[in-house]
């Protein structure tokens, strides 16, 4: 986030004032709106917010699916030391999609085209990006899908006859087949059963253990499901990242008011186990969050926060170091 020169030379990404904006009739959405990050290797991290906070526009942006009306306005990205800026859009594709960052889009198990078996599927996207004959991507896919424990028989299905928590599984495993440094997996959980998550959790997993990917960007709205294998979780609200910290930091003592009511809503009462965390009750979410096309001045936090004071309402608040590696981007922690 801010001042995140620590783990610089570690970083797998780097991302400094990125803002990505749908420029539609109806006006501009600033639906990314000046984020910072850094991503250490070999980190998790969960990227959490309500409905319509800017989430899937941030992972279509990071990882360069990006179309009209959608456009990346500002920001400089630096993957894997690599710094994408400087690249054309058809280096961007050739060098960076698939191989140093990968997306798995929200909806993504509705992606692959029902009339093509999933071993053509995979032929279509890799031939022309690598080069491989069509034997070695099919040795590449047979390889891939036994570290994940897939049956390799689904290489010969349609995706119809594959079920929602397996197609998505297998998703996982083509979109990581040239081991990209990133994974971004844009709700990747969602609409599949309990069971069925844990099996796609367990996949994404084992794709970082194995070490197939360096570090994974993980976004859903659920708290609860993000918080079983991320390392640290940011909060996003309206565009902006409000709070970032370890995973168990984020849980049981988060700091912004946004991440107590979010924290407060998502978790089953068995996990709120902590003191601190009742207070979290403190802050019940009301309301909706904001049009992004015109957004609340100062802290956009403001017309729903219990806390709210003048300076709130008047100016942005900085995003704060208030331990190491623990940032908060609210007046309630700046020293005046
Ligand atoms: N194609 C589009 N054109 C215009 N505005 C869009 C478009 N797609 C998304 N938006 C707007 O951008 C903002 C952020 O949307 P986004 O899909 O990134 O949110 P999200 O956090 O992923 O939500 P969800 O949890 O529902 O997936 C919202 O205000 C949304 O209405
Ligand atoms: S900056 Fe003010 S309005 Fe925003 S979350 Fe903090 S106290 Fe609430
Ligand atoms: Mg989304």
């Amino acid at each position: 986030m801010n001042s995140l020169a620590i783990g610089e030379i570690m970083s797998i990404l780097d991302v400094r004032n990125f803002r990505a904006y749908y420029f539609t009739k109806a006006g501009t959405v600033k639906a990314v709106d000046g984020v910072n990050l850094s991503i250490d290797k070999k980190t998790i991290i969960g990227i959490v917010g309500e409905s319509g906070c800017g989430k899937s526009t941030l992972a279509k942006a990071l990882s360069f699916n990006v179309e009209p009306p959608l456009k990346i306005v500002k920001g400089d990205i630096v993957i894997d030391g690599i710094k994408i800026n400087d690249m054309t859009t058809d280096e961007i594709r050739r060098k960076i999609l698939g191989i140093k960052v990968a997306l798995i889009p929200q909806s993504a198990m509705n992606a692959l085209v029902p009339t093509v078996k999933i071993r053509s599927f995979i032929k279509d996207v890799l031939k022309e990006k690598t080069g491989y004959t069509t034997l070695e991507i099919f040795e590449l896919a047979v390889k891939r899908f036994k570290e994940l424990n897939l049956p390799i028989e689904a290489l010969d299905m349609y995706p119809f006859e594959l079920s929602g928590g397996m197609r998505q599984r297998v998703l996982i495993a083509i979109a990581t087949l040239l081991n990209p440094s990133l994974l971004i997996a844009d709700e990747p959980t969602s609409a599949l059963d309990v069971s069925t998550q844990k099996m796609v959790l367990e996949t994404l997993y084992d794709i970082y253990r194995r070490g197939l990917v360096k570090s994974i960007i993980f976004i859903s709205h659920d708290i609860a499901t993000v918080r079983q294998i991320v390392d640290e979780i940011v909060v996003m609200y309206a565009g902006k990242f409000v709070e970032k910290g370890s995973t168990e930091e984020m849980i049981n003592e988060p700091l912004h008011p946004y991440s107590k009511g979010l924290i407060f809503s998502i978790l089953t009462p068995e996990l709120i186990v902590r003191e601190r965390v009742r207070k979290a009750k403190e802050v019940l979410l009301k309301g909706e969050p904001p049009s992004l096309i015109n957004p609340p001045s100062g802290c956009r936090f403001h017309p729903r926060c219990p806390y709210a004071m003048d300076i709130c309402r008047r100016e942005e608040p900085p995003m704060i170091e208030v331990e190491r590696n623990r940032f908060v981007s609210c007046w309630l922690y700046v020293k005046r």
